[in-house]
């Protein structure tokens, strides 16, 4: 089921360093939103705080004006995360790794798993790598197999942390085909950060910019485009 996402007050320090100062923002469900910034601006906090990677000093999350918690176990929310260097285990096949989460929770059976994981693979054409190790694969493809796992849990969520950031521009025209197939397909709200421009404006739905612990320029790509801001410059 499609889910909105609303941070609201939150706060995060570390060691007295404030990252993200009561901020507050919404999320529309089956939307691409596009979160610009800073390195160090805090982006990937605001990704794990919504994974349970890390908990905010204070505020909360509603999903579908559910608390994220209340969420997880009366309507099963399911929110993943594509990691920026996309944490594949080396030791694994590319096939084994996709399943790894699922075969560990004994969800399904083998057989399924495995018919699954193998859809999924060649809908993001990657099934004719699947007995490979990630360390054979190009990069573009490690991150099509990041993206693979992240969706075997048929996740409301799916969160990406930089996902072009070592790609060329290939493989970034690649992933954006994908986020953009991902939401005509299934209902999903995507959150996605990235230092690319023309990345946000070929997948966003809405793109937003997190300065100084909050949100305070967000709005869809045509308006956001009117905008003076530095970080929006190289399409300027
Ligand atoms: N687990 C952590 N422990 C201490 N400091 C952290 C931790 N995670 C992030 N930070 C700090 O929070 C700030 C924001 O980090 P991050 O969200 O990774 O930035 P970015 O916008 O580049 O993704 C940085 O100053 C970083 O050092
Ligand atoms: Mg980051």
């Amino acid at each position: 089921m499609n889910k909105s996402i609303e941070y609201k007050n939150i706060s995060k320090s570390f060691e007295g360093k404030v990252v993200l100062d009561n901020f507050s923002h919404s999320f529309e469900s089956g939307k691409v939103h596009v979160i610009l910034g800073k390195s160090g601006m805090g982006k990937s906090v605001l990704l794990k705080v919504l994974m349970g990677l890390i908990t905010p000093d204070n505020g909360e999350i509603l999903i579908n004006n559910k608390s994220l918690d209340l969420a997880k176990e009366i309507d099963s929310l399911k929110v993943s995360y594509v990691f920026q260097f996309s944490a594949l285990l080396n030791s694994l096949s590319v096939i084994d790794n996709i399943t790894l989460y699922l075969d560990e929770k004994n969800i399904d059976t083998k057989e399924n798993r495995l018919k699954k994981a193998y859809k999924i693979l060649s809908d993001l054409d990657l099934d004719h790598s699947a007995t490979k190790n990630p360390s054979e694969l190009s990069g573009g493809m490690r991150k099509r197999a990041a993206i693979a796992r992240s969706l075997m849990i048929e996740p409301d969520i799916l969160l990406y942390d930089e996902p072009t950031a070592e790609l060329d521009q290939i493989n970034t025209g690649i992933i954006a085909n994908i986020i953009l197939d991902l939401k005509k397909a299934k209902p999903i709200t995507q959150l996605v950060v990235t230092h690319d421009i023309s990345f946000a404006f070929a997948i966003a739905d809405t793109i937003s910019i997190l300065e100084d612990g909050l949100i305070n320029i967000s709005g869809k790509p045509e308006e956001i485009k009117e905008i003076n801001h530095p970080l929006l410059k190289p399409i300027a």
